[in-house]
């Protein structure tokens, strides 16, 4: 595995929780020492890494939400990286940009050019923002519908279409945010109206604990959005590059949404960049004659970062990725079948729903004895988000189903 001297500058973890504690977050060491976890992200490869002061190794089946989805330090992204560092920067954001156009036509493509505008960012909250406002100039309406429990981010306007308790410390939320619950079309209904410039949601919410979505939902939605004049906006900053067996989890709805918001794995995990893909009409005002720079970000679609993405769009435009990772999710369904808990499932985007907090919390320190990693989701934590890397390879996938069997005998 990967690691050098440069990765630890602490020699053991004492050592490394006075600093932390006092100068970065000591309620977040506190957190996580509570539950029973010591983790420092140590050496890593593939589908593994290693916590760097107990030196034991785990398969990351958490993967960051999806960062990790092509493993850490994938080989091809990291050196496409390295091979650029020295020729290019992050570039001049208000110049053109020759890796800015190559990279957005080719996101373009992923969706048959339906969202052929492309505006980059550094931050999935950053993505949002851009969605949200592109939504809110191109209606002139301000009303934001979003799910209750869902998670956009915790920039301005992504934290003002999340959850409630992200929000309050920090005064009033803004005007015009709504939630409804998730799967609800009756409340979805209601609530969409001639003032909703968008209706905000993920292909699947993964902090709400991956619920899949009832047939037919996101279609109907679709139809009331363009019925009633509001744009759809889907959030695939988890669930889009291929995590559930197709370019965008929205792709096994059927439905053609307004704009799609891509972040986390877009990097590889090297070098941050996010993207949000909008229709024409949605990226007018974004870029109108009038004011072409009303918005701006300075390291959004950095030239080192569209390297990093290119590279990923690459793997997982190999010919054969996606059907993959619908084979290997089949894998794990039939292995995972006689195992204590609901599997939600779309692809390798897996939620493990156990019947309580502590029934989960329990199954995930067996779990990671076993030598695997995986994480509760934040708004319902009787569910373990289970995300492979896509790259996982046959022999790993049996070694991972055989440790999560034995965590469970
Ligand atoms: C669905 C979803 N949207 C947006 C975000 C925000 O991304 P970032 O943390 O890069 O701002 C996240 C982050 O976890 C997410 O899961």
């Amino acid at each position: 595995m990967s690691g050098g001297p440069q990765t630890q500058p602490f020699d053991t973890f004492d050592e490394l929780a006075d600093v932390f504690r006092e100068h970065v977050a000591p309620n977040k060491l506190a957190y996580y020492q509570r539950m029973g976890l010591q983790m420092v992200m140590g050496e890593r490869e593939g589908i593994w890494f290693e916590d760097a002061y107990t030196r034991l190794r785990f398969i990351n089946c958490h993967c960051n939400g999806g960062v990790f989805s092509l493993g850490h330090c994938n080989p091809r992204v990291t050196r496409a990286v390295a091979d650029a560092l020295g020729e290019l920067d992050i570039g001049n954001h208000h110049f053109p940009s020759g890796q800015r156009a190559q990279l957005a036509s080719r996101l373009s493509s992923t969706f048959d050019d339906a969202l052929p505008r492309v505006v980059f960012g550094v931050s999935g909250g950053e993505a949002v923002d851009v969605a949200i406002k592109a939504a809110r100039g191109s209606t002139n309406r301000t009303k934001i519908v979003s799910v209750e429990g869902g998670y956009h981010g915790h920039t301005g306007l992504s934290l003002a279409a999340g959850d409630a308790s992200f929000r309050e410390p920090f005064g009033p939320n803004l005007p015009g945010f709504v939630q409804v619950p998730f799967n609800d079309l009756g409340a979805m209904e209601a609530v969409i109206d001639d003032q909703t410039a968008a209706v905000i949601l993920e292909a699947i919410p993964a902090t709400l604990g991956m619920p899949i979505p009832d047939p037919g939902y996101f279609a109907a939605i679709r139809q009331l959005c363009s019925d009633r004049g509001a744009r759809l906006l889907i959030d695939e900053v988890q669930t889009g590059l291929g995590r559930t067996g197709r370019w965008w989890g929205i792709q096994h709805e059927d439905v053609i949404p307004d704009a799609i918001i891509t972040g986390k794995g877009l990097s590889g995990g090297i070098y941050p960049i996010t993207a949000t893909l909008l229709t024409r009409e949605m990226h007018t005002v974004l870029d109108s004659e009038a004011n072409p720079f009303i918005h701006i970000s300075t390291y959004g679609g950095a030239e080192l970062g569209c390297v990093a993405a290119q590279t990923v769009l690459d793997i997982v435009g190999q010919p054969g990725f996606l059907e993959r990772v619908g084979s290997l999710s089949e894998r794990f369904a039939e292995a995972f079948e006689s195992l204590p808990f609901e599997l939600r499932r779309r692809g390798l985007f897996m939620g493990l729903r156990f019947s309580s907090d502590i029934e989960a919390l329990g199954a995930l320190l067996r779990i990671m004895q076993q030598g695997v990693f995986c994480f509760p989701a934040g708004n319902d934590r009787r569910v373990l988000q289970f995300l492979p890397p896509l790259i996982i390879s046959d022999d790993e996938a049996a070694d991972l189903i055989d440790r999560m069997t034995k965590a469970f005998a």
